[in-house]
């Protein structure tokens, strides 16, 4: 193991690395955002370099489409590849049945396209993500800035009917402004507790005027590969129902360190 990374840093590059072995010649893959679809970009340019693989990447962000780009990983739109072999993109909370919150990074929006436009996606994460019911982390919704505290008040309205412990709304700052995302609107966070039903909020957020998309993925992923700070690895696979658990070797040398 190497003696680099804290453990939380190996639980994600495990995760990452056991992923990217799930990637085939010739695929089109979506690149998600965050710390730990960081490492996959980085997994994943190190096996384009050493197996001369032909792949490109549609990112989810503008951070990921410069990391991917600086790695030597060709990167196209998503109107250009049309439809996606592939998506691994990292998440801030999974349950059971892999569903998911999104959007801890601000990047939900291009991510839950790039997911849905795919024939598979897998979400790479520490063993912290998992829970048994959604709603501990702040739910990120996507808002455009015309009426956002309209909308805002319209959405704490629509949560008064919901299963949620928790309904307030708060936006997203970036320093003394508030935060943008890559298309241009803002974020609030829903500080919900709980979700009761995720499935049915997903759908009544989506009604509110104004807001963009909600960071509840639901039927989305189809699988999850948990990584450990030892080097072990979980899959869990929604379709065919199979839990494996292996360990991940790797050298002290990667090259994915040199930069670190
Ligand atoms: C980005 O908008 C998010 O959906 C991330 O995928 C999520 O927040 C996980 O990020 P980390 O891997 O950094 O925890």
């Amino acid at each position: 193991m190497s003696e680099t990374l804290s453990p939380i840093d190996t639980a994600k590059f495990v995760a990452a690395k056991q992923a990217v072995g799930f990637v085939e010649d010739g695929m089109k893959l979506g690149l998600g955002t965050g710390s730990t679809a960081a490492w996959m970009v980085r997994c994943l340019a190190e096996r384009i370099r050493e197996e001369g693989l032909n792949i490109v990447g549609v990112p989810t962000s503008t951070r990921t489409a410069e990391l991917a780009r600086s790695l030597g990983i060709k990167v196209i739109s998503l109107d250009e590849a049309k439809w996606l072999d592939m998506t691994i993109d990292g998440a801030d909370e999974f349950d059971d049945e892999l569903n998911l919150i999104k959007g801890g990074g601000g990047a939900l929006l291009q991510e839950k396209i790039v997911a849905t436009a795919s024939d598979q996606m897998v979400v790479i994460s520490d063993a912290s993500k998992s829970v048994e019911t959604l709603g501990a982390f702040p739910l990120p919704v996507e808002v455009i800035p015309f009426g956002w505290q309209t909308s805002k008040a319209l959405l704490e309205e629509a949560l008064n009917s919901m299963d949620v412990l928790g309904q307030s709304a708060t936006l997203r700052m970036n320093g003394e402004a508030p935060y943008v995302t890559d298309e241009g609107n803002h974020i609030l966070d829903l500080h919900l507790q709980r979700i009761g039903n995720a499935r049915q909020l997903a759908l009544v957020l989506n009604q509110v005027p104004g807001l963009v998309e909600n960071g509840l993925f639901i039927d989305i992923c189809d699988k999850v590969v948990i990584g450990h700070g030892d080097g072990r690895v979980e899959v869990r696979d929604i379709i065919t129902g199979e839990n494996t658990e292996g360990m991940v070797e790797f050298a002290d040398t990667d090259n994915i360190f040199a930069d670190l």
